[in-house]
């Protein structure tokens, strides 16, 4: 039986009978299994080599489907973020609903809850009525994948194909994962910067945010993620890129000087692509000039900074 599909009713089949599929999504490819089924989570999160207390986001069709997942106050500030952005990159932590598994929350009260938009993974959560909890598809700590072949080359050889499967949708559009606004606080605040610029979310609420402080810090986030073999090193600028690319290279390093800032779009769709390519062409140190701090120049620096926080290997 083929791992990889585009069978949006066969990956429905394979996770009610408790397989692990695959989901694009516009963001990355997620891991998922039926949020409602215990067993189904713990295998998702052994296949990705995950501790188990560190929870998962919930991914459900619509927002007519939260019943039993989340509990969305309908004059809240979580209303109003999820009328504007959902189907979208946007998670809202919100109070969990009694459907989620305690394996999908880590046993916490809260839930991380997003509507996500790619037409496959929106079939598939339609026809399968359930929530689906979906961490990115990767190995815990590794690059996030953007295309069913990264999904194949990191966990191909762990997954089963009689029961499992990698659903291709394509790449993903967005290219870093969702923003994450906790709505359990007041006013919310951002855990993690992500495809929905910080900017637009304050906008949406008049200003009523608290912007995240210093690196995403969500439950189990760590200051090292996301982390390719090769060395990563950050600038500010082109110049002093490729100043300091010129004298690894004298010390006899393999360097590859990457500088997407003129299109922020583009970069945030190629950055887990350009990190694996990196490892394939055994570059030994990438030095990045880092975006600013706009629009999805927060996410770029947060998985950047994140990236380059590993040690190389
Ligand atoms: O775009 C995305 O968000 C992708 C796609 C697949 O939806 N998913 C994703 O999942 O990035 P993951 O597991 O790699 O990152 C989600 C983060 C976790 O690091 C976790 O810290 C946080 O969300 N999170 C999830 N549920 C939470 C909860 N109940 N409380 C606090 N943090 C939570
Ligand atoms: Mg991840």
């Amino acid at each position: 039986m083929d791992l990889i599909s585009d069978d949006a009713a066969l990956a429905a089949r394979r996770l009610r009978s408790g397989g692990v599929v695959a989901i694009p999504t516009e963001t990355v490819y997620g891991l998922a299994a039926c949020a409602d089924d215990p067993a189904a989570v713990r295998r998702m999160y052994a296949l990705k080599g995950r501790p188990a207390d560190h929870p998962s986001i919930v991914h459900v069709a619509d927002i007519d489907h939260l019943d039993g997942w989340a509990v969305l106050d309908a004059d809240g500030p979580a209303a109003v973020l999820a009328a504007a952005c959902w189907p979208g990159p946007l998670t809202l932590l919100l109070t969990r609903g009694p459907r989620v598994a305690d394996a999908v929350t880590g046993g916490r009260p809260t839930v991380g809850i997003r509507v996500p938009a790619h037409p496959l993974t929106t079939a598939v959560l339609r026809d399968l009525g359930r929530g689906l909890a979906a961490p990115s598809a990767n190995r815990f700590g590794r690059v996030s994948p953007t295309t069913a072949a990264h999904v194949v080359a990191d966990l191909g050889g762990l997954l089963d194909p009689t029961r499992d499967l990698v659903l291709d949708g394509g790449p993903c559009p967005v290219g870093v994962e969702s923003t994450i606004v906790d709505c359990t606080v007041d006013p919310p605040q951002v855990l993690r910067p992500g495809g929905i610029p910080t900017e637009d979310v304050a906008r949406l609420l008049d200003g009523a945010l608290a912007p995240a402080a210093g690196p995403s810090r969500a439950a189990g986030m760590l200051t090292s993620h996301y982390a390719p073999r090769c060395r990563i090193h950050l600038t500010d600028d082109r110049a002093a890129a490729e100043t300091l690319g010129r004298s690894l290279a004298t010390e006899g390093s393999s360097v590859r000087v990457l500088d997407r800032t003129d299109d922020l779009v583009a970069a945030a769709r190629a950055l887990y692509a350009d990190l694996r390519a990196a490892d394939d062409d055994r570059v030994d140190d990438l030095v990045v000039v880092l975006p600013g701090p706009r629009g999805l120049g927060h996410a770029l620096r947060d998985r950047l900074t994140k990236a380059a926080a590993a040690p190389a290997g």
